[in-house]
């Protein structure tokens, strides 16, 4: 079983390019080393992110990422174990989603797994699209 959240949230508005380059650099780097997959899509000052793996480790970080000062109003929207990873097959990994190639990356993968579609797999997919269309 595998461990999967997905939230929403609104960026400070204090932050600045730099800012959001160093938070996205940590955040791949972390999350890779630590076998995490999923994405963190930004757009029009607010956050979305998906991520799975290991129970433990997945409460842990969303606990500290609550905490952080760096954007407010986190909502959880889905937490639950499913049998395996969305964003595990063709080694996609964890990725940031914050300019059109990234985008354009995103909606191919997507794209790939509604091929082979699964219950679990079009929840994620629907959050996805809905919030890209509110960017
Ligand atoms: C929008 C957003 C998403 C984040 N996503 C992750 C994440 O996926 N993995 C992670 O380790 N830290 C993530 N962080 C960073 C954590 O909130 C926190 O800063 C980091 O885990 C370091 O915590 P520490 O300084 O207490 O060790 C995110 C922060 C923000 C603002």
């Amino acid at each position: 079983m595998i461990h999967s959240l997905c939230y929403f949230s609104t960026a400070d508005s204090s932050l600045g390019t730099n800012d959001f380059e160093e938070l996205f650099e940590y955040v791949v780097t972390k999350n890779t080393s630590q076998e995490i997959t999923g994405v963190l899509v930004y757009g029009q000052g607010n956050f979305m992110q998906i991520m799975e793996g290991p129970k433990k480790k997945i409460i842990s970080i969303f606990n500290r990422i609550k905490e952080d000062n760096r954007h407010h109003n986190v909502i959880k929207v889905i937490e639950k174990d499913y049998p395996d990873r969305i964003f595990g097959k063709y080694d996609y990994g964890f990725k940031v989603v914050k300019d059109l190639t990234s985008l354009k990356e995103l909606k191919n993968y997507i794209t790939l797994l509604n091929n082979n579609p699964s219950k679990h797999t079009s929840k994620f997919i629907s959050l996805i699209e809905h919030f890209l269309k509110n960017t």
